[in-house]
């Protein structure tokens, strides 16, 4: 196994790790929140936007809006914070809001209605924002619970609230609870933009959204890396590679942006320039289907199902291709392929619905596969 691909299974492995133990702290950095909300740009102005899940003392995601507010024409910027920050060193030290209690480190929301030049220094930038926190008592209110769930818990009545009020939401949500926070999303009819490990796809609930083109993912990061900051108290539990003293980040290799916003990846067509055979384009021994491991090699003439790697999500276009169903991970999702395809041949249990492969050897069973088929193969 090389290096990288040891890095990326420990990265996998600390993802799979932040989940069970329900770890949800890891902070985007502001040049991947830069790089993705730049191809949205038409679609957030004049609207309003809501970072939940997302304490301005350390989000880059309100320092973002907050900094681009009239850049961007926003209506409106909603955070509610959750939970008192524990990452060291906040990025907008701000030692006191006007609006809340002055030990105040619970849970608040923040509205900006407008960013003007508050401190007559002759620019607009993130030290009107301070100015304005400092004293606009309006723009401050603490958070309360409500019995069921927590202040600032996006359950709450209160976050729901806010939530009716947004017309986009864009934050990193707590993996541990993503189903549940796509779900309230959909609920509400809002417009997303949010980062989780792109296995959630495979989820039953998520899945359905994104074969239904209610969801699909978004542009993504550099080069399919993710670094996240975390809490101090929280190093020691990564494994050696995964964090980075120097940069304090920790790296996840399979993350990305799930969303209902359109973008102009999504209308590329994938360029394909294999012809098929049936020689190099195994059919599985209990899907109607071909095995096509690599996306570069989707034939260009073939009607017909056929069996790819998640990745290919990163690339669809549902003008070009229709998603069909997806064959189970053997991962505990609780994913039942018989309700998501009607290809499925019986008597695949002993192969955990893995899409499998008749070899001279036995029966291989692949990885997930989406199950796909072109649209107008010419
Ligand atoms: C992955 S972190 C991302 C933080 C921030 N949005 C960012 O990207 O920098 C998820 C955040 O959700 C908060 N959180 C956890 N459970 C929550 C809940 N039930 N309601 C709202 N926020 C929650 C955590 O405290 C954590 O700060």
């Amino acid at each position: 196994m090389s290096g990288h691909r040891k890095l990326a299974s420990s990265g996998n492995k600390a993802l799979s790790k932040a989940k069970s133990a329900k770890q949800d702290e890891f902070y985007t950095q502001l040049v991947d929140i830069e790089n993705e909300l730049k191809h949205y740009r038409a679609q957030l102005k004049n609207r309003v936007v809501l970072c939940n899940c997302d304490d301005p003392y350390e989000s880059n995601f309100f320092r973002y809006f907050a900094l681009n507010f009239n850049a961007l024409g926003v209506k409106r910027l909603i955070a509610t914070s959750y939970a008192g920050s524990n990452v060291a060193g906040g990025l907008l030290p701000l030692t006191e809001i006007e609006g809340l209690k002055p030990e105040g480190r619970e849970p608040y929301a923040i509205e900006i209605n407008e960013v003007p030049d508050v401190n007559n220094d002759g620019a607009i930038d993130l030290a009107d924002v301070e100015w304005l926190l400092r004293n606009d008592k309006n723009s401050c209110r603490t958070l309360a619970g409500d019995g069921e769930y927590g202040a600032g818990d996006f359950r709450s009545i209160q976050c729901v609230e806010y939530l009716k009020q947004a017309d986009v939401v864009v934050t990193n949500p707590p993996f541990s609870l993503f189903r549940e926070y796509v779900a309230q999303l959909v609920e509400f009819k809002k417009s997303f933009l949010i980062i989780e490990s792109k296995n959630a796809a495979t989820y039953k609930e998520i899945f359905k959204l994104i074969r239904e083109d209610k969801l699909w993912l978004g542009r993504g990061f550099s080069a399919g890396n993710a670094f996240f900051a975390i809490p101090s108290d929280q190093r020691r539990e990564f494994a050696h590679g995964v964090y980075n003293e120097q940069t304090g980040l920790v790296k996840f290799r399979n993350v990305g942006w799930f969303t209902n916003m359109d973008h102009e990846g999504r209308h590329e067509e994938i360029p394909l320039f294999r012809a098929y055979s049936e020689n190099d384009y195994p059919r599985y021994d209990n899907y109607d289907a071909v095995e096509v491991s690599k996306i570069a090699d989707i034939p260009a003439n073939f009607e017909g199902a056929m069996g790819v790697p998640i990745t290919f999500l990163d690339r669809y276009n549902p003008k070009q291709f229709e998603i069909l169903g997806i064959t189970d991970r053997d991962n505990n999702s609780g994913l039942k392929t018989r309700e998501y395809t009607a290809l499925e041949t019986p008597n695949a249990g002993d192969l955990n619905r893995r899409a499998a492969i008749r070899m001279p050897e036995g029966l291989k069973s692949t990885y997930a596969r989406l199950l796909i088929k072109r649209r107008n193969v010419p």
